[in-house]
């Protein structure tokens, strides 16, 4: 089961109340969105929408009786499509929570270095790229550049000319088999390291598969089509360059006089919940009203 991250925040600063509509743009196993659900009873509505159909199909499951939830299995940067065709009207407040959940580290779908899987890690079969292909067929120099880019990996060069060395002898197929490369490839004292070295690897190679960066761009942005005035828009993040990203959306959206940022400094987990949820460690949270 996936921890929700900064739970109460989201609550204090979405302030859902009876009535309302809430869109969740992730709503993954409904960590969120049905906590929002429950303030927004007996009239109001929660959109939920979930890219991944497995994901989508176990919470369907689990709310299929809910008059209150509307799920839709969707990317979120098809927001304000699907907000019309639902007839949804305009959000009070939408919230995405960016990334891949635990559940996705269990899929058996290559998510995951501690297991030896088949490397996949797309979030919707729709994609046609998996990382399968990315490992194997792309170039030196973009294998290198989505290495240093998304997983901010200072070893990018030297991973991408084991990578390049290993297919040599034969594709290379599974989570274990990139792992072991990456290992091979960096120095002893990273691979002895708090951070298991394949991490930045894995996580550039889940970016580029599932177009994450641009899609955070079209997302905000299709997200602020689809508040009310003084609606609210609550991002967490978990990697500086989601961040960033946000930030740079979010500044220029300022600029047009579109919204104004609410949470001034970012907002992070307490110790206590870091404590109880490591993967609690990097989130941030911002939070915009619209103008
Ligand atoms: C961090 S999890 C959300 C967890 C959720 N807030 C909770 O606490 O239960 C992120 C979810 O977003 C989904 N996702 C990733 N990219 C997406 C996209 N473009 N559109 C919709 N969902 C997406 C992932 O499949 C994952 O289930």
């Amino acid at each position: 089961m996936h921890k929700p991250v900064l739970l109460e925040e989201v609550l204090e600063y979405l302030n859902p109340q009876p009535g309302q509509k809430f869109i969740d743009a992730t709503i993954n196993g409904g960590g969120h969105g049905l906590a929002m659900a429950e303030r927004i009873r007996p009239e109001g509505k929660l959109l939920g929408i979930e890219w991944d159909k497995e994901i989508f199909e176990n919470l369907k499951k689990r709310v299929s009786s809910d008059e209150n939830i509307i799920l839709v299995n969707d990317s979120y940067v098809n927001l304000k499509k699907v907000a019309e065709e639902k007839a949804f009207g305009k959000a009070d407040g939408i919230l995405f929570d960016l990334g891949i959940s635990s559940w996705h580290l269990e899929s058996g779908r290559g998510f995951s270095f501690q297991k030896d899987e088949i490397l996949d890690m797309r979030f919707s079969p729709d994609l046609t790229v998996s990382a399968l292909e990315v490992v194997n067929t792309w170039s030196a120099e973009d294998l290198e550049r989505i290495i240093r880019e998304y997983g901010e990996e200072s070893f990018a060069r030297v991973i991408v000319r084991e990578i390049v060395e290993q297919r040599k002898s034969g594709i290379i197929r599974t989570t274990g088999q990139l792992a072991e490369t990456i290992k091979k490839a960096v120095p002893e004292w990273y691979v002895r390291g708090r951070l298991h070295p394949a991490t930045k690897t894995f996580q550039a190679l889940r970016m580029a598969v599932n177009r994450e960066l641009e899609n955070i761009e079209k997302g905000i942005l299709a997200a602020l089509e689809v508040l009310k005035k003084d609606g609210r828009l609550a991002i967490i993040s978990f990697q500086g360059l989601e961040d960033k990203i946000i930030k740079k959306v979010c500044l220029e959206e300022k600029r047009k006089g579109t919204i104004r940022v609410i949470t001034k400094n970012v907002i992070r987990p307490g110790r206590e919940e870091v404590k109880d949820n490591p993967r609690a460690r990097s989130a941030k949270l911002r939070v915009y009203e619209k103008n």
